[in-house]
């Protein structure tokens, strides 16, 4: 049986130190890290998105499920066989490792190339996670939600599914991360709403389209586009 949750807070690799404030604070300066979290159902359309806001706002992108897909293939990680087995059954793999993977990215990234402004893809799932890393690791800014119908996502995902490799891009998985979504994760977005925290935007249409939407929230939430030289 895979690792729950409860075994994983002891786990060695694990043991992010003791805080008690999150290790970043809002903003892009020293210590900072401006994060936008960006839900929306499978195949909503969030990674496409990303690229674009990647390419003309300056964000870094961390995509969850790329961290994830990463770790499980990583040679002697003993994390793997968990992840592979979670994300075949469309389930949200324990938030501890997520988190960390999360962190670590984050931190290398800033060091690396000091860029402390993230959209956080695919994250956070699952309401412990929200609040997990609201705690540990920075409080986001706002959440991008892309919203669409079933019938919309199912048929990205299939198409994406004859070239992607992706072992949960199939039919019977892709029914199992439609329930997983709605019953985990919807929580998630209710929840920041009520705190007047997300922004909605209608993911039907394509993706330059959609863009268009994005870049009025962008307006909004007073976030300017990097000039190019
Ligand atoms: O976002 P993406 O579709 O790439 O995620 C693939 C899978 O990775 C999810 O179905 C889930 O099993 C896992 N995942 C997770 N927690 C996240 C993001 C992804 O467990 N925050
Ligand atoms: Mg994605």
């Amino acid at each position: 049986m895979p690792p729950t949750g409860e075994d994983l807070q002891n786990h060695p690799q694990l043991q992010a130190p003791k805080r008690d404030k999150p290790l970043f604070s809002p903003g892009t300066g020293e210590g900072q890290a401006l994060v936008i979290f960006v839900l929306g159902g499978p195949g909503a359309g969030k990674g496409t998105q990303c690229a674009s806001l990647v390419r003309d706002y300056g964000f870094a992108h961390l995509s969850a499920g790329d961290l994830l897909r990463e770790e499980q293939d990583r040679p002697g990680s003993e994390f793997g066989d968990m992840i592979k087995s979670y994300i075949k059954e469309g389930q949200i793999v324990p938030m501890e490792v997520t988190i960390q993977l999360l962190e670590n990215a984050m931190g290398r990234i800033i060091e690396e190339k000091g860029e402390h402004k993230f959209l956080i893809d695919g994250f956070p799932r699952k309401m412990d996670q929200a609040l997990g890393f609201e705690e540990k690791v920075v409080k986001s800014r706002f959440t991008l939600f892309f919203e669409t119908s079933e019938e919309v996502m199912r048929e990205r995902l299939l198409k994406r599914g004859e070239t992607s490799g992706r072992a949960d891009d199939n039919e019977e998985s892709i029914k199992k991360r439609f329930r997983t979504f709605v019953e985990t994760s919807m929580p998630v977005v209710e929840t920041f709403e009520k705190e007047g925290r997300v922004e909605r935007v209608d993911a039907t249409k394509s993706a330059e389209e959609v863009y268009g939407l994005v870049k009025k929230v962008m307006e909004k939430e007073g976030i300017e586009p990097v000039k190019k030289q």
